[in-house]
């Protein structure tokens, strides 16, 4: 591995998917992708790009064909993702995706720093309750008083933020989000983007994040990368980042 500081790198990563006829789609075509730690990465492309497959194998559920990839400097390429898991922690668009709906806010919380007990990997630590505590008494759309209510009776909104709290609750070195907010209303998704981000800079998070919503891949994060027909064709950074116009982002999406 060439960067000993990085959390994730990707190198030379191909996926080719097949085809209801057999015939092959090459989906993600040699990738290589450095991500240091504290990047909060957006990650925008058109519909079919490669975004949910480059999350799903570097989170496990798939596996690459060919090339390497590390977290921390291990070798995971081989790694199922019960064995990542340890690492990575995930958010997906689907507000009924993250947690369980017969168990209470709080016992989703509560599963999520014991994942042991299902024979998973323990995390790296989990928050301090106090921490906890305080997490949950800010205005996160009254979830603190849904905390005896089994989860079914949440809105998505509230489910996405019990996802995101317990997502941040295992420190994972990683934090994966696929869409998180596409399901919610402008005015919840943007109240779900904001503690997104507090909780990526308080607890010094790592996170990549797919979105369609290009006030937000501009907006938060350090660093944006465009994937498109299996590639990274951009990826932008710091005051680069900071200085893109959505005009040019949008004329990205125009490139062939
Ligand atoms: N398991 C699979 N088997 C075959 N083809 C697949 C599989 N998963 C994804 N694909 C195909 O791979 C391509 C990329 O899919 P992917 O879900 O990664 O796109 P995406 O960039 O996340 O798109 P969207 O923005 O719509 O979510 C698509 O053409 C999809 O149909
Ligand atoms: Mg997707």
């Amino acid at each position: 591995m060439n960067n000993s500081t990085a959390i994730l790198e990707m190198q030379s990563v191909n996926k080719v998917f097949f085809t209801e006829n057999n015939l092959p789609k090459h989906i993600l075509k040699d990738i290589n992708l450095t991500i240091y730690p504290g990047d909060f990465i957006s990650v925008i492309g058109n519909n079919g790009a490669g975004k949910s497959t480059l999350l799903n194998i570097i989170a496990g559920n798939l596996a690459a064909d060919t090339g390497s990839i590390y977290i921390k400097n291990h070798d995971v390429t081989n790694q199922n993702v019960t064995k990542r898991a340890k690492h990575i922690a995930r958010v997906f668009q689907d507000p009924q995706a993250g947690t369980a709906g017969e168990l209470t806010s709080s016992q989703n919380l509560a599963v999520a720093s014991t994942k042991q007990h299902f024979g998973l990997q323990p995390y790296r630590r989990n928050l301090a309750p106090a921490e906890l505590k305080s997490l949950l008494q800010q205005p996160q759309m009254g979830l603190e008083r849904f905390l005896d209510t089994p989860v079914k009776y949440l809105s998505g909104g509230q489910r996405q933020v019990l996802s995101l709290l317990m997502a941040a609750q295992k420190q994972p070195d990683l934090l994966l989000l696929d869409e998180h907010t596409a399901a919610l209303d402008p005015k919840t998704s943007a109240a779900v983007m904001e503690l997104t981000n507090k909780l990526v800079n308080s607890q010094h998070l790592t996170s990549l994040m797919i979105t369609h919503k290009m006030e937000d891949a501009l907006h938060y994060g350090n660093r944006l990368i465009m994937v498109q027909d299996g590639q990274i064709t951009h990826d932008v950074r710091g005051d680069d980042k900071l200085k893109l116009k959505k005009t040019e982002m949008l004329s990205w999406f125009n490139y062939k």
